[in-house]
């Protein structure tokens, strides 16, 4: 079917999907124009919905951080026993998984999704109806201690400020016109000392099919290898300054609080997973703004270069179309993630929880993913010589 929408002699439910009211409905077609939704009925996630509280909290420091995956079962059998499809988005990165309800895991099955999420980096679960805040807030507990965002929205009900709130509306800017696309591309609040890695998303509302609103997935571990093996060691020899003073920045400027003081922290360039025991880049378009100890020009190539491999490589991404209630649960540390936009006018509402983790460290005898399935299952190797190039285009 061509994209764009269908629109047929159809009723749209609250949701903002149609259905054809009969198969033999004359069927009017409009390229990239979805049926935008009424909001006027009182709106089931009010309480969820975004406010900037006047809160002060002191500087993070370092905590504890024991991570389940390391309990997780090698061929996740608690969890996948009990699923009714599981099928991989490509070999680098995502996984969707039918048949589990997330609100009611057994801790085996907990820590078997841990480790499942650290090796595939996102894993995609739909229609959670019963994962609601508090399960979401629940089950981020059980993997760690709850990141508090200092600058963006928590909902509107208190007591919910470890919920980071993703919201756009009729009158939201479209971010497309404020940063370049690779820009767009991040993993979350890489500034802090300890960087979360199990962050679940849900989408509480969203545009209808073909309305757009899709989240891309980029892997890191996919990303270092993609680099020759002197650009690996070259990395792996350097650090890079994250920093959350430009979006402390731009909340001062629009007049909202920053709850806690912007931090700029120094991070390795390539980190280790501790449960896969695979190095991946740790490289963030979002937050990096300096490689450590080498000149600025340098620097500035080396940022621009990692930008283009992390948002421009399709083999190291996924794309995820979400309907209402689907929950993505990725691991931080190792992918960087970037909504698509364009989606206006439709609403777009989604509750975020993650959980710190450890401070990222490099432990040189790691190996890399491609090593490890290349040794394990025989998957060939990357030529990456440069060797052998000719115009590939046709
Ligand atoms: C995020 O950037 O954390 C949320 C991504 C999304 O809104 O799709």
């Amino acid at each position: 079917m061509a994209p764009g929408l269908i629109e047929q002699a159809s009723h749209t439910l609250s949701t903002g999907k149609s259905y054809p009211k009969s198969k033999n409905a004359p069927v009017k077609y409009m390229p990239g124009r979805t049926i935008v939704e009424s909001h006027n009925e009182t709106y089931e996630f009010e309480y969820l919905q975004p406010r900037f509280p006047d809160v002060h909290w002191p500087a993070l420091t370092e905590i504890p951080y024991y991570d389940k995956g390391l309990d997780g079962d090698p061929e996740f059998k608690n969890l996948l026993s009990s699923a009714t499809d599981v099928f991989d988005y490509n070999p680098k990165i995502g996984t969707e998984i039918h048949g589990l309800d997330l609100a009611n895991l057994t801790d085996a099955q907990k820590n078997d999704l841990a480790r499942l999420i650290a090796t595939r980096g996102v894993v995609f679960f739909r229609d959670q109806k019963n994962f609601d805040i508090n399960a979401q807030r629940e089950l981020g507990r059980y993997f760690g201690t709850l990141h508090k965002h200092a600058t963006t929205s928590t909902p509107k009900q208190e007591g919910l400020e470890d919920v980071h709130v993703v919201f756009a509306g009729e009158n939201s800017p479209d971010l497309r016109a404020l940063f370049t696309p690779s820009f767009l591309w991040h993993s979350d609040v890489t500034y802090e000392i300890q960087p979360p890695s199990y962050t679940s998303l849900k989408v509480l509302t969203g545009p209808p099919q073909g309305g757009g609103g899709d989240t891309l997935w980029s892997s890191q571990y996919a990303a270092y290898d993609q680099l020759s093996q002197p650009m690996q060691k070259y990395l792996e020899g350097l650090s890079a300054l994250h920093s959350a003073e430009m979006q402390a920045e731009g909340s001062r400027k629009l007049g909202r609080t920053v709850r806690r003081e912007p931090v700029v922290t120094e991070h390795p360039l390539v980190r280790t997973n501790p449960v896969t025991g695979w190095k991946s880049l740790f490289f963030n378009p979002g937050f990096v703004t300096k490689i450590v100890g080498v000149p600025k020009t340098e620097s500035d190539h080396i940022i621009s270069y990692l930008n283009e491999v992390v948002s421009t490589s399709p083999e190291l991404h996924v794309r995820f179309q979400w309907n209402k209630g689907d929950v993505a649960f990725w691991d931080n540390r190792v992918s960087n993630h970037s909504a698509s936009y364009g989606f206006a006018p439709h609403r777009r509402h989604a509750v975020r929880v993650c959980c710190q983790a450890e401070r990222p460290y490099l432990d040189p005898n790691s190996k890399s993913q491609e090593e490890d399935l290349h040794e394990r299952y025989g998957i060939p190797k990357a030529n990456k010589d440069g060797s052998g190039i000719v115009n590939y285009n046709d």
